[in-house]
């Protein structure tokens, strides 16, 4: 496995400061991909005019958002702030969504402050048009909090939908076998079991999903530098449930580019944004490396390479400051 790691971009402002001449994004710039018709828009997703222009005509059949609820970008904003952000970016979401759609938010709920913004933000969304479906629960293989405490694992995904749209949970099977036995039931004179009638031997995804492995850099998905990525099996499950081959599905806060990958691999067109442009480049090199190498990710790698083991100011900053070297 290579050994080139990258700390957390959003940690170390002189790190982002000195890969910034190596992304080819600039506040404003919007990258259209000539195979699939992909968007990477470096855009705030605040400026609601700079958004509908990216969409043009075009809706979203499913928008899978995960905004920086992690208390570092909003620190210094209190929950009620949070909230009213939320509000204003999601009625935006449901203005370039089309009229069946699905729409599914990562949130986090801090245990130490009464699950913020978590009771906030359902009882904002009771107002927003949009109706509620499920409440799911991710479970992350490493947590916070003491031995004072359950340690926190959980990871909160809300669906709702505008609409009818589809729903096609019948391939959602997960990976987990199915072992429970005795469920008997007579079907022509024969006395059956439950494994012997059902579809599959695995169980079915519901809201409770435990087999979906939190991304460490072992997995070749991993993208060093991110510090919020979800998994891919995640975000393949929710597209592959709430859409069908072609449509169109966005991301507002892109990050490392997991709902993008996503949609390459189950081919589905998406529009994601990210306001750094940073990981508008991430995003963008995530995409490529995958057309190239069909590779998700770098694994231990990550996406500078190439230009850090050229530049002897980053090269220094990184042994000066983490003790890292590449060879
Ligand atoms: C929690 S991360 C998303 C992680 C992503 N789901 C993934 O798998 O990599 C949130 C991202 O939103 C971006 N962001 C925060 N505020 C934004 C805004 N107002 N407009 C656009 N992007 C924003 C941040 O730069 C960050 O990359």
């Amino acid at each position: 496995m290579l050994n080139h790691p990258l700390p957390r971009i959003d940690k170390d402002e002189t790190l982002r400061k000195l890969l910034l001449p190596y992304c080819r994004f600039n506040e404003g710039t919007v990258w259209n991909d000539k195979t699939i018709g992909h968007k990477i828009a470096c855009i705030d997703i605040s400026n609601k005019n700079d958004v509908k222009k990216v969409f043009g005509k075009l809706k979203a059949k499913l928008s899978v958002q995960d905004p920086p609820y992690n208390f570092i970008a909003f620190k210094e904003k209190q929950d009620a702030d949070f909230i009213k952000w939320c509000k204003e970016w999601i009625a935006l979401n449901i203005e370039v969504s089309n009229k069946n759609s699905s729409f599914y938010f990562w949130l986090g709920a801090d245990q130490s402050n009464h699950f913020e913004p978590f009771g906030g933000f359902i009882e904002m969304m009771k107002l927003s048009g949009l109706n509620s479906r499920s409440f799911i629960t991710m479970r992350n293989q490493r947590g916070y909090g003491t031995q004072y405490n359950w340690m926190a694992i959980r990871q909160e995904l809300l669906f709702y939908t505008q609409g009818k749209p589809k729903f096609n949970i019948k391939s959602e099977y997960t990976d987990i076998p199915k072992v429970l036995k005795g469920y008997y039931k007579e079907i022509g004179g024969d006395k059956t079991e439950n494994l012997e009638r059902s579809k599959s031997h695995f169980i079915r995804a519901g809201n409770v999903w435990i087999d979906v492995q939190q991304v460490f850099y072992r997995m070749e998905e991993n993208v060093n530098g991110c510090y919020a990525q979800k998994p891919l099996k995640a975000i393949k499950r929710i597209i592959e449930a709430s859409t069908t081959k072609n449509e169109l599905v966005t991301d507002f806060f892109s990050h490392s580019g997991t709902t993008l990958i996503a949609c390459e691999l189950l081919g589905r067109k998406c529009y994601t944004f990210d306001y750094d442009p940073v990981y508008c480049e991430i995003s963008l090199r995530r995409l490529e490396n995958y057309r190239e190498t069909k590779k998700t990710g770098w694994q231990n790698s990550n996406p500078f390479f190439e230009e850090i083991i050229q530049d002897k100011k980053i090269l220094s900053h990184l042994r000066k400051k983490y003790n890292i070297t590449y060879s």
